[in-house]
C-alpha cells in the first residue's frame, strides 16, 4: 500500500516537474525581444543623437561636390554601370535604359523600356540631387527597383559620375549654384 502511494506521488511529482521544465524551455524558445529603445523617442535624446551624427559626418552639399567634380574620373568610375547601360547618343537599352541625356529627363521615361513599378511611379525629372541619391543607394531611393547595383558609397566618386552623366547631352544642364 505504502509502496503504491509512493509510486503515485512519484508519478505526480514527475509530471509536475516535466510541466515546469516545459514552461522554462518555452520561455527560452519564445523569449520576448528585450526592449532596446523606449516606445517613443524623447525629444532631448533625439536632438542629442542628431548633434552627434552631425559631428561625426559633416554633410557637404552635393552642389559643392559637383563643383569640384571631374567628369573624366567619372567616366572611369562609370565602367561598372556600362555593363548594364549604354552611354552613346541614340544607344539602345541593355539590362538598363540608355543614359544619354538622363540629366533633366523624366524618371523612367525611355519608351519601350520595362521599368519597375517603383521607378514608373517615382515622378519628376532626374535632378543632380536625385541622381546622387539613386546612385548612392538605388534600393532605398526607388523601392523594388530593377537596378541590381549596390550603390556607389563614395560621395566624391558619385559627384564625378553625375558630372560625367551631365556631359552626355547635346546641351548639358548648367551646374547648380
Ligand atoms: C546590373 C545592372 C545595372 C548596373 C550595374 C547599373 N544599373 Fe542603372 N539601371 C539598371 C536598371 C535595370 C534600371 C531600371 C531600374 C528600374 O526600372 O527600377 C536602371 C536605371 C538607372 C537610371 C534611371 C534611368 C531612367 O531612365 O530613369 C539611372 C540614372 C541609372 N540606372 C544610373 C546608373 C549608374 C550611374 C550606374 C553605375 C554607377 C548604374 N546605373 C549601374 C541596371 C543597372
Amino acid at each position: 500500500m505504502n509502496f503504491q502511494i509512493n509510486k503515485m506521488a512519484g508519478a505526480t511529482l514527475g509530471s509536475l516537474l516535466a510541466v515546469m521544465g516545459l514552461g522554462i524551455f518555452s520561455d527560452v524558445l519564445y523569449a520576448p525581444e528585450p526592449m532596446t529603445k523606449p516606445g517613443y523617442a524623447l525629444p532631448a535624446a533625439e536632438a542629442a543623437s542628431a548633434a552627434v551624427a552631425k559631428a561625426a559626418a559633416p554633410v557637404v552639399p552635393f552642389a559643392q561636390l559637383l563643383a569640384k567634380a571631374d567628369p573624366k574620373a567619372g567616366q572611369a568610375d562609370a565602367k561598372p554601370c556600362a555593363t548594364c547601360h549604354n552611354f552613346d547618343k541614340g544607344g539602345a537599352a541593355k539590362i538598363g535604359p540608355p543614359l544619354y541625356g538622363v540629366v533633366g529627363r523624366p524618371k523612367g521615361s525611355v519608351a519601350g523600356f520595362n521599368y519597375s513599378d517603383g521607378m514608373k511611379g517615382k515622378g519628376g525629372n532626374w535632378t543632380f540631387d536625385d541622381l546622387d541619391k539613386f546612385i548612392a543607394d538605388p534600393k532605398s531611393y526607388v523601392s523594388g527597383t530593377k537596378m541590381t547595383f549596390a550603390g556607389e558609397k563614395d560621395d566624391a566618386k558619385r559627384a564625378d559620375i553625375v558630372d560625367y552623366l551631365r556631359t552626355l547631352s547635346d546641351s548639358p544642364e548648367p551646374l547648380p549654384k
